[in-house]
């Protein structure tokens, strides 16, 4: 039986797990929530949203958008926004404070930027160490007054412009936070601005919004501009198919797992994974498919597999960048060599998750070349991480990756730092005790 230590410490002892069985209720998706109380805060009206995110970074996008004076109020994990509509928000009385929230800090620096509201945005000692130049860049071409520390990092400061310029704007990276940054400060410009992408990232924010978007074969444009009404954000958020990710690999590479998740985000700009899995041979069902709002969803279960190796290449990394770590553990787990590369940008996230990925597989004894943008791994079905003190380098997805490789050993493990799962996937260690007990 798994073992798994008190809540309260922030180390985690995790044991060997004989079965993984059970029905999960996963967190409601983190990227929808971020975007549902921005836009309703933008709406000029109310919006009601049930199944609102627990995690901590949503939390850090609700009280950034009160200060700047929409009225949110919350009853269990129902969200009531009372929108101001995008001329009505109030420069906060103190510093925006972002936490360890990227998804906060560059969606909202349009947001604010765009209506020109004199504010600082500040964040955690993470994710004040990553790199903002690439929205800084393009909002200063719209004529937005944004400045950061050498020009790159947060705090961010904004003061008043005297006009959103249009702009056209060819994606430099597959990145949904910059796309989505440019659109929201697109949305208080009187011309249309245009953001082309040609690689796809989550498409959030013109789902959620109702953007005009043109697609043709080898690149897509969306536009934004003041004249677009903001829609009423009212819908149930559906569960976070990047927390569905860890079991549908716990499931794959346990001999004795059956895993049900219901009413997962199933939008295709999010689902790399699972098609990596499928690939991989990963025995997993989806049934129910519906639309809750504008995003599909469906239930999922996943039982144990004889997964094969699989090569993940730069085109469908942005659509599987946050599941990357957990991907790596299946690969361990896998008969023959798999590769990841094309993932350079994993070294922009809330840590080097290619370097802390590298620490963990060192420290679990794999066999494996770190690239400088991906793996090899050397994968064996009947591999058995040594014991070991993990580090989750105070990174959810990495501490989370870790417990699903800890289950894995012969005997138990530590992960350290492993109340960080409160980012994104708050009931994640209760979870591994029900499926496990
Ligand atoms: C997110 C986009 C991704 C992802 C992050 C959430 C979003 O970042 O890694 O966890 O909600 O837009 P990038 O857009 O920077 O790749």
């Amino acid at each position: 039986m798994s073992k798994i230590s008190s809540p309260l410490s922030t180390n985690k002892n995790i044991s060997p797990a004989r079965k993984l069985n059970g029905t999960l209720v996963l967190p409601a998706d983190k990227s929808i929530s971020h975007r549902a109380v921005m836009f309703a805060g933008l709406h000029d009206g109310q919006s009601v949203m049930d199944n609102f995110s627990s995690a901590a970074d949503p939390h850090s996008t609700i009280a950034c958008m009160r200060q700047l004076g929409v009225g949110i109020s919350t009853n269990g994990n129902q969200v009531i926004v009372d929108g101001v509509g995008r001329d009505g928000l109030q420069p906060p009385a103190e510093p925006l404070n972002c936490g360890n929230s990227g998804t906060t800090m560059r969606l909202l620096s349009g947001i604010v930027g765009g209506a020109g509201i004199s504010c600082t945005l500040t964040g955690d000692k993470s994710l004040s160490a990553r790199t903002m130049q690439r929205i800084i860049d393009p909002l200063r071409q719209m004529g937005i007054n944004i400045s950061g520390r050498d020009d790159n990092f947060a705090p961010l400061n904004i003061q008043p412009h005297t006009g959103v310029n249009a702009l056209h704007f060819q994606l430099p990276i597959a990145s949904a936070q910059l796309k989505s940054c440019v659109l929201l400060a697109g949305l208080f410009g009187k011309e249309s601005t245009k953001v082309i992408e040609t690689k796809t990232s989550r498409d959030h924010t013109e789902r959620l919004l109702q953007l005009p978007v043109d697609e043709t074969r080898d690149e897509k444009v969306i536009k934004s501009n003041s004249s677009q009404a903001i829609p009423q954000q009212s819908y149930t958020v559906p569960g976070d198919f990047s927390a569905a990710a860890f079991w549908l690999v716990a499931a794959g590479i346990h001999s004795n797992a059956s895993i049900r998740m219901p009413a997962v985000g199933m939008n295709p700009t999010r689902t790399g994974a699972l098609h990596i899995l499928q690939q991989m041979g990963a025995d997993i069902s989806i049934t129910n498919k519906r639309m809750e709002g504008f995003e599909p969803v469906a239930d999922l279960q996943a039982s144990s597999s004889s997964l094969q190796a699989v090569d993940i290449t730069a085109e469908i990394v942005p659509n599987c960048i946050d599941e990357i770590p957990i991907l790596i553990i299946a690969m361990l787990f896998a008969d023959g060599s798999s590769t990841v590369r094309g993932a350079r940008e994993l070294r922009h996230k809330e840590t080097d998750r290619l370097d802390a990925m590298a620490q963990l597989l060192k420290r679990a004894g794999a066999t494996f070349t770190e690239y400088d943008d991906g793996f090899e791994i050397v994968g064996n079905p009947n591999f058995r991480p040594q014991y070991g003190s993990f580090e989750s380098e105070d990174d959810h997805r990495i501490a989370m990756a870790a417990a699903i490789l800890a289950i894995m050993g012969s005997e138990s493990s530590t992960i350290a730092d492993a109340n960080c799962t409160r980012i994104s996937y708050p009931s994640f260690w209760n979870h591994l005790s029900k499926l496990t007990n």
